[in-house]
């Protein structure tokens, strides 16, 4: 049987300079969902490509003193050099400026122009002679040029219109008999409010000022104006208008076209507006994401705030990247990219939790089985809710997926990774492999472990197509078909005996202070300081300035209270120290799934099962020191009676460790 298809498609890009990291965003979210699709079963479709034509990109080849295509190849084969760095797998490469496109386009000019939905008329209205651009009076800016701040004039220019107007009430009744077509829905209500429902303009759709662009076959002083060219990519690659349209007829219509929030209008209203005009189905539906932001503001290369992903590749790979683009912010939602946001997800989610996981269960198969996985045995009683939460997370990161909630979809996903760990606590493995008669619980124990994150590989593919292999060699598999998504569905699938062999850390532990100062430092376009260079000093200089005359004797200056840090920590494993009757060793969780151990003198009055479950205060910054051999990494806060009786300060209806305390 035929697998159903999958058709999904970023934006074609403007090869106006190199793609940073907001191009990488739309083509990694574009890329993932692809991936996922294939794993489940979809027979899926990813195009991409470039914009080529428009007066702007044939002015920047003139700055550079370059013929218009040479300036574009270069760029369009650094940005193909780019998604092969990002592991992006793209099923064809769409250019605006290929035969293929510019015929097809050339068609549907005369189609639209012969069935009388695109006229020839005269575009009047503001024009900046240095910019060669008409503008609104809406767009103008303290009446100038909102680009190079001229002033601007009152000028026509011959062009061909589209007539939009025709179309809207249509439109209007589609958007609302299918909610799912414009995805968030609040950017659905904003083209109905802002634009549909007070009327549309027809729209002008060539012009004569400039030449690089696809001319009308039928009036040659006119070029295609940019959007009735750069939308049809998404018909053209497919190879709507020829005899060779196989494609077109699989794939079309799209199940999802991924744009950022400001050409949501344009894929929302102008292009439905032309497929219905030209016969066809309109995509299922278009996904307006939201921008990454630097320094809260939108990256442009004009105002200097870009971050390109080379050198943050090279120095932590890709999959750490993409990992950090898919989980940081939700999809459709802004967000602010940071180098330290990125570390910290690397260390935390990706060294700490994944990378621990794994490590530690290959190294415990090694330690206490020879390297050979057990086989299940006697249950320790933890096993249930961790199967429970293995066999429900297909469905919902299917769902999450579905949705394009990418980061919900690794959240669920890093539940798991965070059972998997706590299991580990709870069960106590090293205690187990102590004693003989416990050699069947040891069992259960690292079996449960290996298929947890046999399963975890396997989820995780889609966005981090490099992990899991890396994953699979260290379980030693080998099987093919316990690396797909059937084999998922149900626990149990690794096969006993299978030999581990312990690797390289998957990501290994970064010194964020040096890695933030390497990546302030980077001189190629992988430069990103801006913001951060500048905030560090003048935060220490507040500091350096802080007055500590003035507090009276007996007390602290606010900075130096603020020098201790307090977090919550929920205590997740607990036992005696060996030989005292004072001290307790807790295993505490704080955010993100980071780990700490402390010693505390409270065992007259807490036992270990008191402890678990426990959220309680940690001074996490205290300088660690060993006690009877253990290294204690902080200091728990307690009440002291005045018999000397301590109780724990605790915080009630916070299950969560990691919140700072001020
Ligand atoms: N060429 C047009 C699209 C035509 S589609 C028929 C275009 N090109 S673009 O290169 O300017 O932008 C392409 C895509 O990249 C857009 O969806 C845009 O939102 C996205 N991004 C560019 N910078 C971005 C961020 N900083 N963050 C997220 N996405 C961003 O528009």
């Amino acid at each position: 049987m035929d697998k159903p298809t999958f058709y999904i498609t970023t934006p074609i890009y403007y090869p106006s300079g190199n793609m940073h990291i907001g191009h990488t965003y739309t083509t990694v979210a574009a890329d993932t969902m692809a991936r996922f699709k294939r794993m489940t079963g979809y027979d899926a479709y990813f195009l991409t490509g470039t914009d080529e034509h428009g007066q702007k990109i044939e002015r920047k080849a003139q700055e550079k003193g370059m013929e218009t295509k040479a300036f574009v190849d270069e760029i369009v084969s650094a940005t193909k050099e780019l998604w092969a760095l990002m592991n992006i797998r793209y099923d064809d490469f769409i250019r605006t400026t290929e035969d293929r496109h510019v015929r097809a386009v050339q068609k549907i000019f005369r189609k639209l122009y012969d069935q009388g939905d695109i006229y020839k008329s005269a575009y009047e209205g503001q024009y900046c002679a240095e910019c060669e651009s008409f503008w609104t009076p809406t767009q103008l800016k303290d009446g100038c040029c909102p680009d190079c701040g001229r002033p601007t004039e009152m000028a026509k220019e011959e062009s061909y219109f589209f007539r939009m107007s025709k179309y809207q009430d249509w439109l209007i009744d589609y958007i609302e008999r299918h909610p799912d077509f414009i995805q968030p829905p609040s950017r659905a209500n904003e083209m109905l409010n802002n634009f549909l429902r007070p009327g549309l303009q027809d729209l002008c759709v060539s012009r004569t000022s400039f030449k690089w662009g696809v001319p009308v076959d039928f009036d040659d002083k006119h070029v295609v104006y940019v959007w009735v060219d750069a939308l049809s990519n998404y018909i053209t690659a497919l190879g709507y208008t020829t005899d060779e349209d196989g494609l077109f007829r699989k794939y079309w219509p799209a199940d999802v076209q991924l744009v950022g929030k400001e050409i949501v209008r344009f894929h929302t209203i102008y292009w439905p507006i032309m497929l219905h005009a030209l016969g066809l189905p309109l995509p299922k539906q278009v996904f307006g994401h939201g921008w990454l932001l630097f320094g809260n503001d939108k990256m442009s290369k004009s105002k200097g705030n870009v971050v390109y992903p080379g050198p943050i590749v090279e120095r932590y790979g890709c999959d750490a990247l993409r990992y950090y683009l898919m989980r940081e912010m939700p999809f459709g939602a802004d967000g602010n990219y940071t180098n330290e946001a990125l570390l910290l997800r690397i260390n935390a989610d990706l060294a700490n939790d994944l990378g621990n996981l794994v490590s530690r269960t290959v190294a415990m198969i090694e330690k206490y089985c020879g390297g050979a996985l057990p086989g299940p045995g006697e249950p320790t009683g933890f096993e249930e809710a961790l199967v429970q939460r293995f066999e429900a997370l297909p469905g919902l990161v299917e769902k999450s997926m579905n949705e394009l909630q990418f980061s919900v979809a690794l959240a669920e996903i890093w539940k798991l990774v965070g059972d998997a760990n706590r299991y580990i606590d709870l069960t106590q493995p090293w205690i187990l492999g102590r004693s003989e008669e416990d050699r069947s619980k040891l069992g259960t124990v690292l079996y449960h472990l290996a298929e947890c994150v046999r399963a975890i590989a396997v989820l995780v593919e889609p966005t981090m197509p490099g992990t899991p292999g890396r994953i699979y060699a260290q379980l030693g598999l080998t099987d093919k078909n316990l690396m797909t998504w059937a084999s998922i569905q149900k626990f149990g699938g690794l096969v006993p005996g299978t030999r581990v062999k312990k690797g390289a850390a998957l990501f290994p532990r970064l010194d964020v202070a040096k890695e933030l100062a390497a990546l302030a430092g980077e001189e190629e376009p992988g430069k990103t300081a801006g913001p951060e260079k500048q905030e560090k000093p003048e935060k220490q200089e507040k500091k350096e300035k802080a007055p500590k005359d003035g507090v009276p004797e007996g007390c602290i200056a606010f900075d130096d209270f603020a020098k201790v840090q307090l977090v919550t920590a929920k205590v997740v494993a607990c036992e005696k120290v060996e030989k005292s009757d004072k001290l307790l060793k807790e295993t505490l969780e704080l955010k993100n799934g980071e780990r700490r151990t402390v010693v505390s003198g409270i065992a007259a009055y807490y036992t270990p099962e008191e402890m678990v479950g426990k959220t309680v205060v940690l001074v996490a910054n205290l300088a660690p020191r060993k006690m009877r051999g253990i290294l204690s990494e902080g200091m728990l806060l307690c009440a002291e009676g005045e018999d000397g009786t301590l109780k724990l300060v605790t915080v009630e209806d916070c299950a969560e460790g990691g919140w700072p305390i001020s």
